[in-house]
């Protein structure tokens, strides 16, 4: 699909976000393996979160959907049957990493498998501490989907993440749900804790000191009745839109706002953005909040270290906001944007190219100019859902009418992503 996007004059408006991918995924891989029925509301519309109620259901497990809402009729931690086919995760590296680490400890063998893009991420960053739990993984030359795991019993295991990636240590605790005596995961660069705070939620004994955390194996998980927060990784892309375009004032509602991924608002605020949160809460032990930005020119930065785990789902967008910005945007320590979804570094620099945006790519980021002139170009998302809405927030900042290719690829993680930048742009309605 091909999708045009004219240059905007001010975005207005107030909007709800659907669910946030990342907790979706966790509350439905967790409820299937409780005890009872958990029905989860604002589920995330995104394919990725349905390929993983697709292998849920392939395992056996009974999912209902009504609207956004979710009914998982939970089987216990021993219920999942042995799948009569093939578990398909799509395009999904979350759906693949941790549901590898449940289904290594199974008494039966499954096959995972993923679209062209995700056949093509390593999957080794989880099979090597599997392995050390015991099980036995093949992959397409030992780190590519598909994956082969033949399930058996996991050993509790110490282990120190080699990379900060949320979807390695929650394979690992999800591993540890089935090992006897406790399982110890190490961070360096804190990760997002959606996992430890579900597990929680769901009844698990777990404890979390700093950056090391001790999950209690065999743990009773029964059903829940949860909220998803809106997602704050989509609201990023409208946040920077209105930081973009003159006289923009967005107001977004019920957003999550976990502190391992709120450095996104820390970081605008750092920077010059008109950023307010208000009407905080605790739904599910995640903090959710209303946001509202208003237009401000930003001065921009340094992006490095942890600040650079912490956003690195926000990256192409903000490498959008650093072209438009007084100083220009450094990001540094971001080699994993080589293996996502694409190779972003090289996916934004080639539609940066196509815009004319001067940009200086690093092995492990890029350096961004500031105070560039945006210019009308034929995009193309190339298949990832990101950089199909980082290139369509920076066509409403050009100088005239710009085109995505692939930008079907939204659907991924955010399905109503063009329909809601026409409600908050009036000159995008029938885009
Ligand atoms: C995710 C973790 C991140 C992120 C991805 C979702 C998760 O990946 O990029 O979009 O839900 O745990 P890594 O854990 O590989 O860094």
């Amino acid at each position: 699909m091909r999708q045009t996007i004219r240059p905007s004059r001010r975005l207005s408006g107030a909007v709800v976000l659907p669910g946030d991918k990342s907790i979706s995924h966790r509350y439905a891989m967790i409820a299937s393996l409780a005890e009872g029925d958990s029905k989860i509301a604002n589920y995330s519309t995104g394919a990725d979160c349905h390929s993983t109620l697709g292998c849920i259901r392939t395992l056996g497990v009974d999912v209902e959907e009504e609207g956004t809402t979710v009914t998982i009729r939970g089987r216990g931690l021993s219920g999942w049957k042995e799948p009569a086919s093939d578990l398909d995760a799509g395009n999904s590296g979350s759906t693949i990493r941790m549901m590898s680490g449940l289904l290594a400890a199974q008494p039966f063998t499954s096959r995972i498998f993923g679209d062209e893009s995700l056949s093509h991420r390593p999957m080794d960053r989880v099979m090597k501490p599997l392995a050390e739990m015991g099980a036995n993984i093949e992959a397409r030359d030992g780190r590519y989907p598909p994956l082969a795991i033949h399930g058996g019993t996991l050993h509790a295991i110490d282990y120190t993440l080699p990379v900060p990636s949320a979807q390695v240590k929650t394979c690992v605790l999800f591993g540890g749900l089935f090992a006897d005596g406790e399982t110890i995961v190490r961070e360096t660069i804190k990760s997002r804790d959606h996992t430890e705070i579900a597990l929680r939620e769901f009844g698990a004994e777990l404890i979390v000191k700093q950056k090391v955390i001790t999950l209690k194996g065999h743990p009773q998980l029964k059903g829940r009745e949860l909220t998803v927060p809106s997602d704050l990784s989509s609201a990023a892309f409208f946040l920077v839109a209105a930081l973009l375009v003159p006289d923009s004032r967005l107001m977004i509602r019920g957003v999550g706002l976990n502190p391992t991924r709120s450095s996104l608002l820390d970081f605008l605020l750092s920077i010059g953005a008109q950023i307010r949160v208000e009407r905080i809460e605790s739904v599910g032990g995640e903090p959710i909040g209303d946001i509202e930005a208003r237009y401000a020119p930003v001065r921009g930065g340094v992006i490095d270290k942890e600040l650079t785990a912490a956003l690195i789902d926000e990256i192409p967008v903000l490498a959008v906001l650093g072209a438009a910005s007084r100083d220009g945007l450094v990001i540094r320590d971001a080699q994993e944007l080589r293996i996502k979804e694409t190779d972003r570094i090289a996916t934004v620099a080639e539609n940066f190219k196509r815009m004319g945006i001067e940009i200086e790519v690093t092995p492990d980021g890029m350096k961004v100019p500031g105070q560039q002139k945006f210019r009308a170009a034929a995009f193309d998302s190339f298949g990832d859902h990101r950089i199909a809405m980082a290139f369509a927030i920076a066509s409403l900042a050009a100088d005239g009418e710009s085109t995505i290719d692939n930008a079907e690829a939204a659907s991924v993680s955010f399905p109503e992503f063009w329909n809601i930048l026409g409600e908050f742009d009036a000159g995008q309605s029938g885009a």
